[in-house]
């Protein structure tokens, strides 16, 4: 039986929906949640995701300010800008894409945002609250995963989930939240051994891998949720995810397509993140 697609764009816009009221209640209080996105440089992928984030953000009612910097531009001057936004309390969320030109410490200009505005939740602080099992901000694709997974009824608690990909941004995130939720957690990376075997063993399976359809149907579990966070531009320029999905989607109960699954859904969770985000600052500056 075919897989069932689940439609990130569909569930990213239910949640956005969802936000309405929340950014209503701000409003009322005088408030606009506000997103400053720094981008470093002229990657032409970045612009484009930057460009959706933005668009997504004008779509919920959340303002953003968009700062581009040249790739030459120091650290120092860097820091300096994402010190000016710390401090502006219109903003409540505040990004900066990746990947940065080499020659920046992507580290050290995550540790200088606020963690309070840190809504990618890359901060050291916020990764810590996610392992200690704290509240704090999370990384928007694998929250978004969660709630993909949840909203499409795919059961956890005891189940197999293999991650493949053990980045900061996805894969450790990703292994984390599985956990938090019951599952047996496997994250495999690029000196895993017999990768298929584990696969194959995935009742949950994650490719967060960077390589255009390597996950094939040998490696899926017959009824398996097969969820693609892949994004590969091939060269007749079309856009492929990390899963062959023409093949898994024989073989997997579901599937979740690209585009259209994880992207719409990692910019959801961002603007979710942002009204949070203002919500704590307004309960902060009441309760002072
Ligand atoms: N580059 C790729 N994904 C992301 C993301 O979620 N946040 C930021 N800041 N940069 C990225």
């Amino acid at each position: 039986m075919a897989a069932q697609i689940i439609d990130g764009r569909a569930i990213a816009a239910d949640l956005r929906r969802e936000l309405g009221p929340r950014v209503a209640a701000l409003a009322a209080r005088g408030i606009r949640p506000c997103l400053a996105v720094v981008l470093v440089g002229d990657d032409p992928a970045s612009r484009v995701y930057v460009r959706n984030k933005v668009r997504a953000c004008a779509a919920t009612g959340v303002d953003s300010r968009d700062t581009v910097l040249p790739a030459q531009i120091g650290e120092h001057e860097l820091l300096s800008t994402i010190a000016g936004l710390n401090r502006d309390p219109t903003v409540h969320g505040v990004l900066v894409q990746l990947p940065l030109p080499p020659h920046l410490d992507a580290g050290h200009v995550i540790e200088s945002i606020s963690p309070g505005k840190d809504v990618d939740g890359f901060h050291p602080s916020n990764m810590g609250a996610l392992l200690a099992g704290r509240p704090g901000f999370v990384p928007c694709t694998p929250a978004g995963i969660m709630v993909m997974l949840e909203r499409s009824g795919v059961a956890l608690a005891g189940k197999r989930a293999v991650v493949i990909g053990r980045s900061n941004i996805v894969g450790k995130p990703m292994a984390l939240l599985l956990l938090q939720r019951d599952a047996t957690v496997t994250i495999c990376h690029s000196k895993t051994r017999d990768l298929p075997a584990l696969t194959r063993e995935a009742d949950i399976l994650v490719a967060a891998i960077g390589r255009p359809r390597a996950v094939g149907a040998a490696m899926v579990k017959p009824g398996a949720c097969v969820i693609d966070v892949g994004i590969n531009r091939l060269d007749d320029g079309s856009l492929a995810g990390d899963v062959d999905t023409a093949a898994v989607k024989d073989v997997a109960g579901w599937i979740t397509p690209v585009p259209g699954g994880v992207g719409p859904m990692t910019v959801a969770m961002l603007i979710a993140s942002c009204v949070r985000a203002a919500e704590l600052a307004a309960a902060s500056e009441a309760s002072d």
